[in-house]
């Protein structure tokens, strides 16, 4: 297998092959299934997240320590760098870029994660930028969806909530787009729209949409339902309190699933996936987050590595 992502930076799917992105979900499955075991040689990567995270950054460390590799950097919003003393965001990346091999930043403002890989001269990875993508989210999503359904092509697959805001939303569907006879519904308030930019990316492919009302629209034909949680760090505190809890998805509204229905969530949830939907065999978001730990064992890998 050719590396083409090698010594690459990884800021928005728009730049990642259809290629690329099989090849990664195959180095993920190769981790998962333990048929290799990559490492990376002591490289030092930086974990810089200006914003709060669970997942990703401790999957990210927990990656990094599995490769092999040492972790320097900071979180608690960036607060606890030099950021805080009034450090423009350029000289904190260059710095950072002279210590270590690879960066991977967190950012509320969107383009940060491009603006830090245009100056710092080593791979970045974006682990969230604003309301505009979520790369490594993509690609646990992406194997998720292989994973249970054995195909990323001819799948109806909902996508709810924050469609406006929920930059794992933006990520995926530009992933999926790369693929063929996919149907996407799309089923979220008035105000969360999917952006207008990704609806004409869906009609130059391959695949086609929807605009639904309600949970009973698509249940019964839907292989994988997407659920996001309102961004709320995105919004007025009044404009999030009328929006909230408008599509919540319980249990009860389950029972004319497919069989192969698999519910994700790049979490955290609030109260759009009841707990009472964890029982049933449809439940897959803990699994998905688990997943991310493989998939970013394998892009780390993969970048630091020029043969596999
Ligand atoms: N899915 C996700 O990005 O979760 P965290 O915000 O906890 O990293």
């Amino acid at each position: 297998m050719k590396n083409h992502i090698f010594n690459k930076s990884i800021i928005s799917l728009s730049d990642i092959s259809k290629e690329q992105l099989e090849n990664i979900l195959l180095i993920t499955d190769k981790i998962k299934k333990g048929t290799i075991n990559p490492n990376i040689d002591s490289k030092i990567i930086a974990s810089c997240f200006f914003e709060a995270s669970t997942r990703t950054r401790l999957s990210f460390e927990t990656a990094i320590q599995k490769l092999g590799g040492k972790i320097i950097g900071f979180d608690n919003d960036g607060n606890t760098s030099s950021a805080n003393k009034g450090e423009s965001f350029i000289d904190s990346m260059k710095i950072i870029a002279s210590y270590s091999d690879a960066i991977i930043i967190r950012h509320p403002i969107e383009g940060t994660a491009r603006l830090a890989s245009e100056i710092s001269g080593i791979p970045v990875i974006n682990a969230g930028d604003g309301a505009n993508q979520h790369p490594t989210q993509t690609l646990l999503d992406l194997y998720s969806i292989y994973e249970t359904q054995l195909s990323l092509n001819n799948l109806k697959i909902a996508f709810v909530g924050d469609l406006k805001y929920g930059r794992t939303v933006h990520s995926l569907i530009i992933a999926l787009s790369k693929f063929s006879n996919n149907h996407f519904y799309l089923l979220s308030p008035k105000e969360l729209e999917l952006p207008n930019y990704l609806i004409e990316l869906i009609e130059l492919t391959n695949n086609t949409f929807s605009l639904v009302d309600s949970f009973d629209d698509i249940i019964p034909s839907t292989d994988i339902i997407y659920m996001t949680r309102i961004q709320k760090e995105r919004f007025e505190q009044s404009e999030y309190t009328h929006l909230k809890s408008t599509f919540i998805l319980e249990k009860s509204s389950l029972d004319k699933a497919k069989e192969n229905l698999k519910i994700l969530h790049p979490l955290p949830r609030v109260d759009e996936l009841d707990v009472n939907v964890d029982e049933t065999p449809y439940a897959y978001y803990f699994q998905q987050a688990k997943n991310g730990l493989y998939a970013r064992q394998a892009l780390v890998y993969m970048i630091l590595n020029k043969e596999l």
